[in-house]
C-alpha cells in the first residue's frame, strides 16, 4: 500500500522550506484545513436542510447572498481566530477587513484573505463551489492595529494561496511559492491526503471558459479571440464557479476568460479574494494570469478591499494567443 501523506503532515514536512519558518503559515494552512472540512460538511448537505436558499441581504458587491456564503464566512472567521495565528481577515463577503483578537498574548504576523464560498449560486442545483485564499505578511507592527495596508498589498506579496473545489470529490489546492501540491478529502478517515503533487499546467489545451451570452457585450478583440476558439474548435465549459472552471484548466489546459461587459466595465471578479489567489496558483504550474487589458494580474496595485479585475488565466500558449489577439484587434489609445 502507498504511503498516505496527510495535509497536516506534508505542511509540517515543508515548514523548513518556508522563509520564516516559525509555524505561523503552517497553523493557518491547518485552520484553513479545519474550516473547509466543517464546510464541506454543510456543502453536502445543503439540500437537505433550511440553510439552502437566499438569504435576504447582498453582499457588498451587490450581488445575492446564499446562507451557505455566510455559513462559511462565519467558519473560517472562527477557525482563524482559534489558533491566534491571523491578525485579520478581509472577505468577500464583508465591507470592511475584521480584526481578530489574539489569543494568549500571541502576537501574529499574517492576514488573510478570502472568498468564503464561490459559485454560491450553484448550491441549489447540486453543481460544485469552492474556498479561494490568500496569505499575507501583515505590514503593520506586529501587537499594533491591523491596517488598510495590510491587505492593500499585490499578488506578488501573497506568501500562501489556495482553494478547495467541493466537487465530486473535496480537494485543496494550495502553494506557498514553491510549486503547487492537491489534497483529496477522503471522507472515510476525515482527512485530506496528498493527491497530486507538484501540478503543472498543460501548456496549451483546447478548452476555453467564458460566460458566451455576454459575447455582444465584449470589446471587438476578445470577440474576435472568442471567435478564434470557435473557429478552432475549441471545447467550452462553463460551469459559473471559476474555482471549478479554473481547476479543470489546471490539470486539463484551457483558458478561462472574464472580459469587461458592458454591466461590469472593469471586470466582476474580485482582485483579493479571486484573481489574485488562482493567479498565484497557476502562475506556480506554469501558467499565466493577466487582464484583458495585458496587465499580470499580480502586479496590480491594490486599492480597495473590493477592485474587480478582468481576466484571462491559464495554459500559458493560451494566454500568449489572446494577448495577441487584444494587441491585433484593439482601438487604439
Ligand atoms: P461568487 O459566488 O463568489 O459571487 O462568485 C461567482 C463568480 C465566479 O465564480 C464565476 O466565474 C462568475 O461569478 C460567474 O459570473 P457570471 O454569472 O456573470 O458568468
Ligand atoms: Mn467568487
Ligand atoms: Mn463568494
Amino acid at each position: 500500500m502507498n504511503k498516505i501523506t496527510t495535509l497536516d503532515e506534508f505542511i509540517m514536512s515543508r515548514q523548513k522550506d518556508f522563509a520564516y519558518a516559525s509555524g505561523e503559515l503552517t497553523g493557518l494552512l491547518r485552520d484553513i484545513g479545519v474550516a473547509a472540512k466543517i464546510v464541506n460538511r454543510e456543502v453536502n448537505k445543503a439540500g437537505l436542510v433550511s440553510i439552502l436558499g437566499v438569504a435576504e441581504s447582498e453582499n457588498t458587491s451587490g450581488d445575492t447572498v446564499q446562507k451557505l456564503d455566510l455559513y462559511a464566512n462565519e467558519k473560517l472567521i472562527e477557525c482563524l481566530s482559534n489558533s491566534g495565528e491571523c491578525a485579520g481577515i478581509a472577505s468577500e463577503e464583508d465591507e470592511d477587513f475584521v480584526a481578530i483578537p489574539s489569543v494568549e498574548g500571541k502576537e501574529s504576523k499574517y492576514v488573510v484573505v478570502f472568498d468564503p464560498l464561490d459559485g454560491s449560486s450553484n448550491i441549489d442545483v447540486n453543481v460544485s463551489v469552492g474556498t479561494i485564499f490568500g496569505i499575507y505578511r501583515r505590514k503593520s507592527d506586529v501587537g499594533g492595529p491591523i491596517e488598510r495596508e495590510d491587505f492593500y498589498q499585490k499578488g506578488t506579496d501573497l506568501v500562501a494561496a489556495g482553494y478547495v473545489l467541493y466537487g465530486t470529490s473535496t480537494l485543496l489546492v494550495y502553494t506557498t511559492g514553491r510549486g503547487v501540491n492537491a489534497f483529496t478529502l477522503d471522507p472515510t478517515i476525515g482527512e485530506f491526503c496528498l493527491s497530486h503533487q507538484n501540478i503543472q499546467i498543460p501548456k496549451s489545451g483546447n478548452y476555453y471558459s467564458v460566460n458566451q451570452g455576454y459575447y455582444l457585450k465584449f470589446d471587438v478583440e476578445m470577440r474576435r479571440y472568442v471567435d478564434h476558439c470557435c473557429d478552432l474548435n475549441y471545447r467550452l465549459r462553463y460551469i459559473g464557479s471559476m474555482v471549478a472552471d479554473v481547476h479543470r484548466i489546471l490539470f486539463q489546459g484551457g483558458i478561462f476568460l472574464y472580459p469587461n461587459t458592458r454591466k461590469y466595465q472593469h471586470g466582476k471578479l474580485r482582485l483579493l479574494y479571486e484573481c489574485n489567489p488562482l493567479g498565484f496558483i497557476v502562475e506556480q504550474a506554469g501558467g499565466r494570469a493577466i487582464t484583458c487589458q495585458l496587465e499580470r494580474i499580480m502586479d496590480i496595485e491594490v486599492k480597495d478591499l473590493h477592485q474587480r479585475a478582468t481576466i484571462a488565466i491559464g495554459s500559458p500558449e493560451m494566454v500568449d494567443e489572446m494577448e495577441a489577439f487584444v494587441k491585433k484587434y484593439q482601438a487604439p489609445a
